[in-house]
């Protein structure tokens, strides 16, 4: 079998995917953090383990957590920083209450009246560096959109959101960012938000308030039910943590293929060119399908004996769901390793499947599209500027994408 969690898997973990599907689709592995976890690899078991209810996301269910398993599988500093209450750590009924409070709030009506901002940051973004003839794309590009988009949007005022961008740097360890961990980073992004959320609720009950998300998010209401102020500060965090790595790789992987793949840009520079929002959509799915942001799904926990593609799951252990095998299945999709941009009923697996479907994916998909048709327009004759295998790749375990994407155009 081809090694999995080295650096070269990190670079291009298909072949071993595409080993495990045929020879052990559902496979007990050791993880580099030393827990050891189902894989499911094939799109059918895939799906089925997303929706199943006996795939609890509380951590509590997790076997290992009193011996040794405890901090290891979830996000690094959340536990101290009281943000164990977000989406993808609870189960229904807690899961339906706080999903429909969210999604009062964060409609597709409000990601809808963000898109000319989403252009203007991008455009604005590309002016910083157009002149110079090349660029980090990771760097200055993936990377900044989505931290600068989702601040507006939850209504961070603009002084503060370079604390976010250096947040968000010391969490991905981007370069000159200061050292400190993520555990660092995401106590002081909690801090931060809990204090805005006071504020604005005072701004409300001054009838002050604005029409930002964070404001929406106190104002949700459900049969008389609220969000409690934590509540509301640990949604505004998952909003921010679940919504930025995954559009920087989504950004910086799908203009990755692009580059790697001339014949498909040429497909997506004419339809942008020629303003065909049907085929850019169906393009950024495509992307996401063919090298998407979320590697494995996040961590689920069986709560009582089942079977997964035929192998016995004991209660406690953990599965992982690797959407990224899964979307490259061939008894799912014709020519899964090929990028095929006008691929028509595309069903992949990239924003998850069953109740905890990604709550952003209308965000993620005006990010996406924007980021990409902009640089497209913008810089017609954009190229790599480096070898493939030059590049390197942040190989966490949930996500996937490159630590840098230097590029060149004309000036
Ligand atoms: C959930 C993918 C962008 C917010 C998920 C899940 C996936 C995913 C696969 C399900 C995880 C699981 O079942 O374990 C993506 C991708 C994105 C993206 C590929 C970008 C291309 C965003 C954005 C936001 C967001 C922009 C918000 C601003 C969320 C939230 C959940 C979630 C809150 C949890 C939903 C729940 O548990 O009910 N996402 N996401 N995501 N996503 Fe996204």
């Amino acid at each position: 079998m081809p090694p999995l969690f080295d650096w070269r898997f990190a670079a291009d973990p298909y072949p071993a995917y595409a080993w495990l599907r045929e020879h052990a689709p559902v496979r007990r592995t050791r993880l580099p953090s030393g827990v050891e976890a189902w894989l499911v690899t094939r799109y059918a078991d895939a799906r089925q383990a997303l929706a199943d209810p006996r795939l609890s996301k509380n951590p509590h269910h997790h076997g290992e957590q009193s011996a040794h398993g405890k901090g290891k599988v979830g996000i690094p500093g959340e536990r101290s920083a009281n943000l164990m209450t977000h989406l993808l750590n609870i189960d229904p009924p807690d899961h339906t209450r706080l999903r429909r409070l969210v999604s009062k709030a964060f409609t597709p009506r409000r990601v809808a009246a963000f898109a000319p901002r989403v252009r203007e940051l991008a455009d604005g973004l590309i002016d910083s560096f157009a002149a110079r003839g090349e660029a980090d794309l990771i760097h200055e590009y993936a990377f900044p959109l989505p931290i600068y988009a989702i601040c507006e949007m939850l209504g961070v005022p603009r002084e503060d959101q370079e604390d976010f961008h250096t947040w968000a740097g010391m969490m991905l360890h981007q370069p000159g960012s200061p050292r400190g961990g993520v555990g660092r980073a995401v106590k002081r992004m909690r801090g931060y938000l809990a204090e805005l959320i006071h504020r604005k609720r005072a701004e409300l009950a001054r009838e002050q308030g604005a029409d930002d998300l964070i404001s929406g998010l106190i104002h949700a209401s459900d049969h008389g039910e609220h969000l409690t102020e934590n509540e509301a500060a640990a949604m505004a965090f998952i909003l921010l943590f679940a919504g930025f790595e995954t559009t920087v790789n989504l950004i910086g992987n799908g203009t990755y293929a692009l580059l790697r793949h001339p014949g498909q840009r040429a497909v997506l520079q004419r339809a942008v060119a020629e303003g065909d929002e049907g085929l850019l959509a169906g393009a950024v799915e495509e992307l996401l399908r063919y090298d998407g942001p979320v590697e494995m799904a996040t961590w689920r926990f069986a709560t009582r004996e089942l079977t997964l593609g035929g192998q016995l799951v004991r209660e406690g252990e953990p599965v992982l769901v690797v959407l990224a095998a899964a979307d490259r299945d061939p008894a799912k999709f014709a020519e899964p390793d090929a990028l095929d941009l006008t691929r028509r009923d595309n069903q992949h697996l990239g924003y998850g499947h069953g109740i905890h479907y990604c709550l952003g994916a209308p965000l993620a998909r005006l990010e996406g599209q924007t980021a990409l048709a902009t640089l497209l327009h913008r810089l017609p004759d954009l190229r790599l500027a480096a070898a493939p295998d030059e590049l390197r790749w942040r190989g966490g375990l949930i996500m996937r994408g490159l630590r840098s994407l230097p590029v060149e155009f004309t000036a």
